[in-house]
């Protein structure tokens, strides 16, 4: 019997035109559903810091929470949630950014962390990067040290990651979809 070993992307399922006509949707439900995938996608976003400093994980809502949790679990330390706006109970601060029509605003409690506290910032998948970018944003307010942003999935002709990386963010992906 052959002996496979999966990547991360072999249990990422593709949707074609959802949510609209044209766009191919990279489904992570899958990966996070399968034990082994999920393990394997945690496991891999976290090799880069293995003996990094880091004290808190920020997790992009909605799936960089899933990943987020599992990380901040692994490394013995907390979590931090940014969310969309009106969702955070306590005292927040806000930052619009631009999506494919419109405009939307995520949010962090200004008390979630400290001055010079090293986050690592996680989500599911970089497209154009604004969500992102208005998260490092609402961190640089927090006077935060944000050390990276890893990404199960790139989507490089959405340039995403040349901002981050314009931005001397250091980027880390598992797999990408041109
Ligand atoms: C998706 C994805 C990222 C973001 C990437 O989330 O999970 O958070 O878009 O796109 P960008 O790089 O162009 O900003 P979405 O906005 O669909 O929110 P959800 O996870 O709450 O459904
Ligand atoms: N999958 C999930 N989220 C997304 C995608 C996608 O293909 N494109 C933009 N946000």
């Amino acid at each position: 019997e052959e002996c496979t070993m999966k990547t991360v992307k072999d249990y990422i399922r593709t949707i074609p035109d959802f949510p609209h006509e044209g766009i191919m949707f990279r489904d992570v439900t899958t990966l996070f559903a399968d034990p082994r995938g999920l393990r394997l996608a945690i496991d891999q976003l976290l090799h880069p810091y293995a003996g990094v400093q880091v004290d808190k994980i920020v997790g992009l809502e909605a799936r960089g929470f899933i990943l987020g949790g599992a990380i901040a679990h692994q490394l013995g330390k907390g979590f931090v949630p940014i969310r969309k706006q009106g969702k955070l109970p306590g005292k927040t601060l806000s930052q619009a950014y631009t999506l494919e029509y419109g405009e939307a605003v995520m949010e962090i409690h200004e008390d979630a962390i400290e001055a010079g506290e090293k986050v690592l910032v996680v989500d599911d998948l970089l497209a154009t990067g604004g969500t992102a970018v208005a998260g490092l944003k609402l961190l640089e307010r927090l006077g935060a040290d944000v050390i990276g942003c890893a990404f199960v999935i790139d989507l490089p002709d959405l340039g995403g990651r040349r901002v981050l990386e314009g931005l001397d963010m250091p980027v880390h992906c598992l797999c990408s979809y041109e």
